[in-house]
């Protein structure tokens, strides 16, 4: 009985989300959800999130891979998003965080990792190389986001057009806010590379993991209010492919 009682699912405006008791429960099942993908279409193209949301993921998905019967031999890694003119071997890059924590614990194909790359002397170019890319592969068969206070998705702040395709930003001020911790003394970047609500919106399928408290009140928003351009994770409700994988918390203000 009480397996069947770790995860309630709903749907919230017509959004399916699944709640769990425990987060354990919430990112076995994240994994599950990309072990499935990788059985069923093992060259399969996935996109993967960083912050600290995804830590105990990729712990979880570079233990179990083998267990699970799974290989990223043949897959496609495709992150959502860098930050402009840190080099991948800084420590604070995102190729550094995914190399850290999945990428040399998996056997993929390190070619076939990608991140956008920030050190690019022309980083509007490297956008639309890594956009092309994307739709040259075929496109993202399953999309791993996360979901800032301020209802980004990727570095998409909002006032983003839902129509945006893999492109450089500015980062908004509350952005800078919540990151500037994990640089120190270091000035922190002010633009990066993401994905555009487009290129996310395309995926085949897509799921959301917020957790905590601190995301309760942008969840409720993005799932609550009509898509617009404020709350750049309200695009993600014109899409049948969404699932919102929430803790107690997160989904403490849904009804
Ligand atoms: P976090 O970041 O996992 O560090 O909360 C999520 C995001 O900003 O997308």
């Amino acid at each position: 009985m009480a397996r069947l009682q770790r995860k309630r699912e709903c749907h919230v405006h017509g959004t399916r989300v699944l709640v769990y008791k425990n987060t354990s429960d919430l990112f076995k099942d994240a994994a599950n959800e990309l072990f499935e993908t990788l059985r069923r279409k093992p060259d399969a193209n996935i996109g993967l999130a960083t912050g600290a949301t995804f830590l105990p993921f990729y712990k979880y998905v570079s233990s179990k891979y083998k267990i699970a019967r799974t290989s990223f031999s043949k897959a496609n890694t495709f992150n959502l998003d860098e930050y402009v003119g840190l080099e991948r071997s800084d420590m604070h890059s995102y190729f550094t965080y995914m190399r850290t924590n999945l990428f040399s614990k998996i056997d993929i194909d390190q070619k076939n990792a990608n991140v956008p790359d920030g050190s690019s002397k022309d980083p509007k170019a490297e956008a639309s190389r890594y956009e092309s890319k994307i739709s040259r592969l075929g496109g993202i068969d399953l999309q791993y986001l996360g979901i800032g206070q301020n209802g980004h998705i990727g570095f998409n702040e909002p006032g983003t057009p839902f129509g945006s395709k893999t492109h450089v930003v500015r980062l908004s001020a509350s952005t800078i806010r919540q990151n500037s911790k994990y640089f120190g003394n270091g000035k922190m970047p002010r633009s990066a590379i993401t994905m555009g609500i487009k290129t996310i919106n395309s995926a085949n399928k897509i799921v959301v993991i917020a957790v905590g408290k601190a995301k309760a009140s942008i969840v409720k928003k993005a799932l609550t209010c009509k898509p617009n351009k404020k709350i750049p994770a309200s695009s993600l409700k014109r899409n049948a492919n969404v699932t919102f994988m929430l803790d107690n918390k997160s989904a403490s203000l849904l009804k």
